[in-house]
């Protein structure tokens, strides 16, 4: 079906991408916590959705002070999910359907548990010292700068024993590694190399903004910024323009580049995880040289509002800033923030439209497990959280962390992101045996919001994102075509409305933003219908299209 050539467009450029995370997704064993023997067995059902790629969250040995992100051995598989060998299986299961397979690297830093980590701070003169950061406080108990970690807060640590401080760009027990030593970068290096032998297509590039810090650890200048945002390094009273996108690690992706260039066929991919604005993103990718990342995060998306207006400008933000030979991403879930559908007010019809814009806009798509059935971020406590980024803030009453979720419409207790798939109506949503306690509770709406309820219903949520992935993988214009924004202001301020284009194809995307119908003039007369958010519609009348409430479709 395609009309160009994989290396004018790379599969990376037109795959769609499932987030898995292990602990959550299903549990083969019955001990409540997922498992890769689980995955393995539920690996027909993504593909049957009609996803190609899917990308795991870390499952490396880890103490999982968080759950993964926290590694003692790049090389190993932790018990809990699995072994090599299941890997191995997995890794090959994956390649049997035609799909691919992505991991999470965790570059930036390791578990404080980590065999180098304890060699490093055992002695000031040890060998591995140089692998972290360390330096003298200022003075006693003065951090070395005043950098905060993404969490806020210093970020430094104190070491009593050596009575040195090490910096954690991240939570106290996942100390930075040290890049500006050869040794560390060539470590790490050799690791891609093994990984890539295995076979694995492409990397997730845990915060990879914060590998390079200022060798000579000048202090942040003042902003006057306190909240965090998706698109900027000015948070908590802090530019952070000396531990996060340092000049310098917009050269080290380079270096990474040219380790996954090394192994061509089949082509391999990275997607960085940085919090910047569009322009940086773009010269994470190499700018105009292309040689950087083939693609980052792009999260202005998570707190857009569901608006017409809204959505049309996220596309000009990122086709102006990343238009081919780039490609945006389209990320609005994840293990860290709110669900979607939470977002939307848990309304399954505005969660279709996204799903059609998703689908359908320029670029590769990032699913998160149980989006696509309408999993919610349930209300959970924070002082009995286990995630220790939410605990790091258990003093705060809860009153204030359920204001956040209602009025600012977000999360700050990862594990609400976290809950066990929902794969039927049975107890535990079919995730572990009913006598056995999950790991996270499932929210109630399992009930409802299950797969095989949702497979049986062909209005369901689930059943629209099968139709859009479905013209999707069968349409070059959707897969790998340019787009264009129609101009729809005189029809409506709710619609959004645009073309995609490949050499040999044109199909029209309508998007009704809005709750009221629209009657307007197509391009296109008795244009048959690709897919529809509504299930009975299958072609246009004559020249006219019609919009209910919340409705999008494709035409052709
Ligand atoms: C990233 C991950 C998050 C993790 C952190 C530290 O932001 O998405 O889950 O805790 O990095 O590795
Ligand atoms: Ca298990």
């Amino acid at each position: 079906m395609d009309d160009i050539s994989e290396t004018e467009f790379p599969w990376w450029k037109k795959t769609v991408v499932y987030q898995i995370y292990p602990r959550s997704f299903y549990d083969s064993n019955g001990d409540g916590i997922g498992d890769l023997k689980g995955i393995i067995s539920k690996l027909d059902y993504i593909q049957d959705l009609g996803i190609e790629t899917i990308w795991f969250s870390p499952f490396f040995k880890s103490p999982k002070q968080d759950i993964g992100y926290d590694i003692t051995d790049f090389y190993g598989i932790d018990p809990q999910y699995g072994d090599m060998k299941l890997n191995d299986k997995l890794i090959d299961e994956i390649h049997k359907r035609d799909m691919k397979i992505v991991l999470d690297l965790v570059l930036n830093h390791t578990s404080d548990q980590h065999p180098w980590f304890i060699e490093s701070r055992s002695s000031r003169d040890n060998p591995k010292r140089d692998w972290y950061i360390w330096a003298d406080g200022k003075r006693k108990n003065k951090p070395p700068t005043n950098w905060h970690s993404m969490i806020g807060g210093s970020g430094w640590q104190y070491d009593e024993k050596t009575e040195q401080w090490y910096w954690c760009q991240f939570l106290p027990f996942q100390p930075d590694l040290n890049y500006y030593n050869s040794e560390v970068k060539k470590e790490m290096f050799d690791m891609v190399r093994f990984w890539l032998r295995k076979k694995i297509d492409g990397f997730r590039l845990d915060i990879v903004d914060a590998i390079c810090k200022d060798p000579s650890l000048r202090n942040n200048p003042f902003s006057l910024t306190f909240m965090p945002s998706d698109t900027s390094i000015k948070r908590f009273f802090r530019n952070s323009i000396y531990n996060l996108d340092h000049p310098d690690t917009f050269e080290f992706v380079k270096e990474l580049r040219s380790v996954m260039d090394e192994f061509d066929n089949p082509q391999r991919f990275l997607v960085g995880e940085v919090i910047t604005k569009e322009t940086s993103a773009r010269r994470y990718c190499g700018g105009d040289n292309v040689d950087g990342l083939h693609s980052v995060f792009l999260f202005r998306t998570l707190r857009t509002k569901h608006s017409a207006k809204k959505f049309r400008n996220l596309i000009e933000i990122f086709e102006e800033n990343l238009k081919e030979p780039h490609i945006p991403t389209w990320v609005f879930s994840n293990h860290d923030r709110m669900r979607r559908i939470s977002r939307l007010g848990n309304d399954i019809s505005m969660a279709k439209l996204h799903a059609a814009f998703q689908l359908t806009v320029r670029g590769v798509p990032y699913i998160y497990y149980g989006e696509e059935i309408g999993m919610e971020s349930p209300r959970m406590i924070v002082k009995e959280s286990i995630d220790e980024m939410a605990l790091k803030y258990k003093w705060i009453p809860q009153i204030a962390f359920d204001f956040v979720r209602k009025i600012a419409i977000e999360s700050f207790n990862r594990e609400e992101q976290r809950t066990p798939m929902q794969w039927n109506s049975s107890p535990n949503a079919g995730f572990c045996p009913a006598d056995v306690k999950p790991w996270l509770p499932v929210p109630q709406s399992y009930k409802e919001r299950n797969v095989e309820s949702e497979l049986n219903d062909p209005d369901s949520l689930l059943n629209c994102y099968k139709r859009f992935l479905k013209a999707r993988n069968e349409n070059p214009a959707l897969k790998s075509g340019s787009i264009d924004i129609l101009n729809l202001k005189k029809v409506s301020k709710d619609i959004l409305g645009y073309i995609r284009r490949s050499s040999k194809q044109v199909v029209y995307v309508y998007l009704n933003f809005g709750n009221n119908n629209h009657k307007f003039k197509s391009p296109i007369v008795n244009g048959k219908i690709l897919a529809s958010t509504n299930l009975n519609k299958k072609q246009i009348q004559k020249e006219k299209i019609q919009l209910g409430p919340q409705e999008g479709i494709v035409i052709i």
